[in-house]
């Protein structure tokens, strides 16, 4: 008997998004197709850059409310050649996260298996690692302003803010996060040398977060010497956790060396879970490919099994990424992997994986 059921609000948003949400909605109704123990509901909201061209808005009135009614969101990317993207980045996807207070950014990377890294010397298991980026302040909370406007003496500031409330809530989850996987080894990533006020903050909360960790170990990097470490010494790195701007940078580095952003996933959590959690691959949205039926599916895929982790279905999960990997392993891969597959051709063929397992 079927007795665990959650309901996803689904959004693939702007150019490849509906592709690659709905090839993972194909994937998801076959895994519970097959596994039998839980349901999963589907409800799709239209909210896109189309949308806010026709009405002004990308979330509509009360939009939030509908939203906050799902237990999870799964969410393309937002962003079209003709709407500037502080408009479409602050319009959709920050006005989902903001509210809802997903302040916990989460990526993980690694080299799948069949795929290469442009790391000559880093293998499948060299480089496996968990990106937690601050999701709510930084340079990216929103403060700031312009004055003058097109003067030559025209001023502006993005100002960034760091609380000691959103710096231990953040640092505590990375510390959780760590002690929850093997090595149990966590890297805090500052620039406490030059920004001398917000970073020395965060490196004074985690040595204090650090002693109700005592099995973590931990060490601290400036974010420059890291993307050094990152390149040359991948396997010394487990857990990492970083600023908003920080951790965006180094985790698209991060994409790079696994093989591809076309593969890497992010959950925007709400840590508390009062409210629902969003999940998104890290590409954007592709203009360059949309529509052509070539955009890896495989980033989302792992979106999807992140979300059903979190949603409690941790065995449906791993079986997904189980089938993903299969399929990559078989070479069945898209052009950004060095493969000639479409998005159809590896959905069906993690499908077919998944046939397999059951
Ligand atoms: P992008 O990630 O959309 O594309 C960068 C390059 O990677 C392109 O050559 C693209 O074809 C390729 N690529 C991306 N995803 C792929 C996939 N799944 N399979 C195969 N190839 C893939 O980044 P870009 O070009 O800087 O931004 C395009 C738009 O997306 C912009 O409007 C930007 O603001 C938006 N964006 C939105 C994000 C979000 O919604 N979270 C994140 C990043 C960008
Ligand atoms: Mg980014």
């Amino acid at each position: 008997a079927v007795q665990r059921k959650y309901s996803v609000a689904t959004m693939g948003a702007d150019g490849i998004g509906p592709e690659v949400v709905d090839a993972s909605v194909q994937v998801m109704e076959k895994l519970v197709e097959l596994d039998g123990s839980f349901q999963l509901a589907f409800e799709n909201f239209d909210w896109s850059s189309d949308l806010y061209k026709k009405t002004g808005k990308y979330i509509p009135d009360g939009g939030l409310d509908a939203l906050k009614k799902h237990d999870a969101i799964l969410f393309g990317a937002v962003g079209a050649p003709d709407v500037p993207d502080h408009i479409s980045l602050w319009g959709l996807r920050l006005a989902i996260c903001q509210p809802f207070q997903q302040y916990a950014n989460v990526r993980p990377t690694k080299i799948f298996r069949g795929t290469s890294s442009p790391l000559r010397k880093a293998e499948h298991g060299d480089l496996d690692w968990v990106i937690i980026r601050e999701n709510s302040e930084g340079e990216y909370a929103g403060q700031g302003g312009r004055s003058h406007r097109g003067q030559p003496w025209e001023t502006a500031t993005e100002v960034a803010i760091f609380s000691r409330h959103g710096v231990e809530r953040i640092m505590r989850f990375a510390f959780q996060s760590a002690q929850k996987r093997p090595r149990k080894l966590l890297t805090v990533v500052t620039k406490s040398n030059a920004q001398r006020n917000g970073m020395v903050l965060w490196d004074e909360v985690a040595s204090e977060v650090a002693k109700d960790f005592p099995d973590v170990e931990w060490d601290k990097m400036l974010v420059d010497a890291m993307t050094c470490r990152m390149v040359l010494d991948p396997k010394s790195l487990d857990t990492i956790v970083a600023t908003n701007l920080h951790a965006d940078i180094l985790s698209d580095l991060a994409a790079a060396l696994a093989g591809s952003i076309g593969i890497a996933p992010t959950s925007n959590l709400d840590p508390t879970r009062q409210n629902p959690s969003m999940f998104e691959p890290i590409h954007g949205s592709a203009f360059d490919i949309t529509g052509k039926g070539v955009a890896n599916p495989v980033a989302t895929f792992w979106t999807a099994s992140e979300m059903l982790t979190w949603l409690g279905e941790e065995e449906a999960a791993k079986k997904m990424m189980d089938a993903v990997e299969a399929v990559t392993e078989r070479g069945i891969a898209t052009r950004d992997l060095g493969g000639s597959a479409g998005t159809k051709e590896v959905t069906d063929a993690v499908c077919q994986e998944l046939d397999k397992m059951y």
